[in-house]
């Protein structure tokens, strides 16, 4: 099946009410255990990339960082029978964004939601201008992807959620195709100190002001067992918590098209990198040692596939 924009996959999925995950990658390993997962769900895949990946895989020169996984994922996904997306994750420096859309990435995220509203606009219209006159479709951000704790005031939660009235003149604004709204999840593997709560009623009115497809960032579960694992065989990663699968369908039933994926697959790859290490010292070929690091992504990918109603969607 041939690469595709991403908005193609993504307005499927807001007419038939269910989300893609879509999957960081830094390296090849990942890369793999993730079509393979895809593959075994027939599911339509996103594929992301950060612009610390895009360093890391061009030492530090975006151009070359964007054309390699460009012609990884275009190449692999012209071989395999789902459509495949590639998608630029936090996009703050315009040379980064540049560099995805020149390589021919499927979709961009500009990031300017650390600004206020209006220069938020402002830099998000200049991208969206670039990127949809290349046929690279466009996702953007508003408020501040960080957890909201009980005792905080209105004002403070205001400043850090989404504004639903700001997000339906955003879009107007914009016309950029798809929308994160910060509704309480943040980054990496410690989202909560207490129970996971998503702002639902901010979630729902984005959705009828903008009728676009919603990102949710930060939707890693966060695995208990593979947490666990991964301690057990040395790791050391304590007070974790994620959004529990069961939130993460209540968000797709208010709106929410596409669940931003990376902390789970870190974790799972570690967790087998890990025992895989312990239980055969004597091993040094990659391939062997990667093996269960990759199995274990494969299965958080075809959970995540299930869990959101992508599967057999392709
Ligand atoms: O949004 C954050 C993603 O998990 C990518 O993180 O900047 O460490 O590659 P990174
Ligand atoms: P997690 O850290 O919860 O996996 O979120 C990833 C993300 O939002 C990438 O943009
Ligand atoms: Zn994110």
């Amino acid at each position: 099946m041939p690469y595709v924009n991403t908005k193609e996959i993504l307005d499927k999925a807001n007419k038939e009410y269910f989300a893609v995950p879509a999957f960081n990658i830094n390296n090849i390993e990942f890369f793999h255990a993730i079509v393979d997962g895809a593959m075994e769900e027939s599911a339509p895949l996103i594929i992301e990339t950060s612009e610390g990946a895009i360093k890391y895989a061009g030492n530090g020169d975006p151009f070359r960082g964007a054309e390699f996984f460009v012609n990884l994922v275009r190449g692999y996904a012209e071989t395999v029978p789902i459509p495949i997306a590639l998608h630029l994750d936090h996009g703050k420096n315009y040379q980064f964004i540049i560099a995805a859309i020149k390589a021919g990435y499927s979709s961009v995220m500009i990031d300017a939601s650390e600004h206020p509203f209006e220069q938020n606009v402002q830099e998000t219209k200049e991208i969206v201008k670039i990127a949809h006159a290349a046929g690279v479709s466009v996702e953007a951000e508003l408020g501040r992807l960080k957890g909201v704790e009980d005792n905080v005031s209105v004002d403070e939660r205001d400043a850090i959620l989404v504004n639903p009235d700001e997000a339906g003149k955003f879009v107007e604004l914009t016309e950029v195709d798809f929308l994160a709204p910060a509704i309480g999840t943040s980054h990496g593997a410690f989202k909560f100190k207490g129970e996971a709560k998503l702002d639902f009623g901010r979630l729902k009115r984005v959705k009828e002001l903008t009728g676009i497809p919603l990102v949710l960032h930060g939707a890693s579960s966060v695995p208990e067992e593979l947490v666990e694992l991964a301690n057990n065989y040395g790791a050391r990663i304590t007070g974790a918590k994620g959004v529990p699968p069961e939130v993460l369908q209540e968000a797709v039933r208010y709106g929410v098209n596409k669940v931003n994926t990376d902390t789970d697959l870190r974790i799972a790859f570690l967790a087998g990198l890990r025992k895989s290490l312990h239980d055969k010292p004597e091993e040094f070929d990659p391939r062997k040692y990667f093996k269960l690091a990759k199995e274990h992504v494969t299965r958080v990918v075809r959970e995540r596939l299930k869990l959101l109603g992508a599967s057999g969607k392709a």
